[in-house]
């Protein structure tokens, strides 16, 4: 491991959550800050159509090494003052296998915004985070950060062997190769993701760049082993996530049973074993409820170098949450009402999804009925195989007929949410729908949740990262 371990990462959490402001905040005060590197593409291409109102994307524009491509993104999406909010955002196209020269451009462009604005006016690492599960973005997005001197990348939702020998090779510079899942692939399908930065860069190569720390998260001892064993680079350690943690959780091992009101049923074979991970060697750090002073002691004398903390930080004052959403889950938690329910099936990835309960966000019946369905974002598009043998792209959560058309079958969509769309209005920029109406939100926090009175109380709802680390630190 390259940096001074942390006591506390604040974990990743897309879309936009943790966003550069909340990573900045936490690492200048020398534990881990991470930027969500879920949707950047859109959320950068959002920021300059809402005219960028502070100028912080310009600003970390002006320092991208590449300025014409800098230039192109400024063209395509700044709108001067902002646009009007009944016009609706433009859309941007979708990832693909096949190489997309300029989408790869805005992927390498916010990923720096990103990691620039959070490393500013300070020396303290920074790390980005991404889900595994969505590979498209993964090998211009890493090379955006690495740009931008990203210290630590930590990956979830997924297995991710090819990682750490991508990271080795963008610090290069050197082209590199992402194997992508698609559905019915047979030996001749091209299912590799291929990314160049030499075709990207402008002028004379860049030295060369950090090659960030790798922490992959993981739910089994035996997954810490494996990736160990089977990644083509190095792992610099571990974040260890139970199933009370906020975002996507891992299932259960073994089939999948649930409780009366529909969560899935943990059990000791969920537990992951310590002694194992002590053997192993590398640092590692705990999360899912462990949001907590007596939590981060108990980690400590675990082993652990610390914990990974989502829930507290995500309804900070420097969270992304758009305030009045923030506001009314911490004030609902005050008076006893936090609740959060493991969805099994509303996520499209798959993985059970923790959904915080609040008036008015898709984890109502009647808001899910009323949204007009659309896949606008398509961040959780699946690769498939048609007839023909060229590859297509469906989500569990498109619209049923579309789906139905791409040979999904219809007990897959049950339940599912469009957490795409959710997840960027939660952050406020969430996307008119065809009835003028502003996609609804979808909230997902841990059961920590329940736990916020440690920071803050009725007459005084509003807390910051600071008040989080200082309280956890003791
Ligand atoms: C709003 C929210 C969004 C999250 N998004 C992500 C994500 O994009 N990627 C990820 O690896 N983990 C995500 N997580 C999990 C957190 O990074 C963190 O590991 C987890 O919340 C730790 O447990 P805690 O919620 O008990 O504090 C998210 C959590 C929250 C609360």
């Amino acid at each position: 491991m390259h940096i001074t371990l942390p006591k506390i990462i604040q974990g990743g959490m897309g879309v936009g959550v943790s966003n550069w402001r909340l990573a900045q905040a936490v690492s200048r005060l020398g534990q881990l800050g991470v930027v969500s590197g879920t949707g950047l593409d859109q959320v950068l291409a959002r920021r300059l159509q809402d005219g960028d109102l502070c100028g912080d994307v310009r600003r970390a524009l002006d320092h991208f090494p590449f300025p014409q491509m800098a230039q192109r993104i400024l063209d395509m999406f700044f709108v001067p003052g902002g646009k009007k909010p009944d016009v609706p955002y433009k859309t941007v196209a979708k990832a693909m296998i096949k190489n997309h020269h300029w989408l790869d451009e805005l992927y390498i462009v916010s990923n720096f915004v990103e990691v620039f604005l959070a490393r500013e006016g300070h020396d303290n690492p920074v790390g980005i985070n991404y889900l595994e599960k969505i590979q498209l973005p993964h090998l211009p997005s890493a090379y955006g950060a690495m740009l931008a001197g990203a210290a630590v990348v930590i990956m979830g939702a997924g297995i991710p062997v090819e990682m750490p020998r991508v990271l080795d090779l963008l610090s290069r510079h050197e082209a590199a190769t992402y194997p992508v899942r698609v559905i019915g692939a047979t030996p001749e399908t091209d299912c590799l993701r291929v990314f160049d930065p030499a075709l990207f860069i402008e002028g004379a190569t860049p030295p060369v760049l950090r090659r960030p720390d790798f922490l992959p998260i993981i739910s089994s001892e035996s997954l810490a082993t494996m990736l160990i064993r089977r990644s083509g680079g190095s792992v610099e350690g571990f974040v260890i996530e139970g199933p009370l943690a906020g975002g996507h959780n891992a299932p259960p091992r073994g089939p999948m049973k649930l409780t009366d009101d529909g969560q899935p049923i943990y059990g000791p074979r969920d537990v992951v074993n310590l002694e194992t991970m002590r053997k192993i060697g590398l640092p590692f750090w705990l999360g899912g409820a462990y949001g907590t002073p007596e939590k981060l002691r108990e980690a400590l004398a675990d082993g652990a170098a610390g914990i990974q903390v989502g829930t507290a930080f995500a309804l900070c004052e420097e969270s992304g949450l758009v305030p009045e959403t923030r506001l009314k889950l911490i004030r609902q938690a005050l008076e006893g009402h936090a609740k959060v329910l493991t969805d099994p099936v509303a996520s499209p990835t798959g993985f059970p999804f923790k959904l915080a309960q609040l008036e008015g966000t898709l984890s109502e019946k009647s808001v899910l009925e009323n949204r007009v369905k659309t896949c606008e974002l398509g961040y959780l598009r699946e690769p498939y195989v048609r007839e023909d043998g060229s590859i297509g792209y469906r989500c569990h959560a498109e619209p049923l007929q579309a789906y139905l058309a791409k040979g999904g079958k219809i007990e897959d969509t049950v339940g599912r949410r469009c957490i795409c769309s959710g997840l960027f209005a939660d952050i406020g920029l969430g996307q008119l729908q065809a009835n003028g109406e502003l996609e609804p939100a979808v909230v997902t926090l841990g059961d920590d949740y329940a736990k916020i009175n440690q920071f803050c109380s009725l007459d005084n709802l509003d807390y910051s990262a600071k008040d989080v680390i200082q309280h956890l630190l003791g």
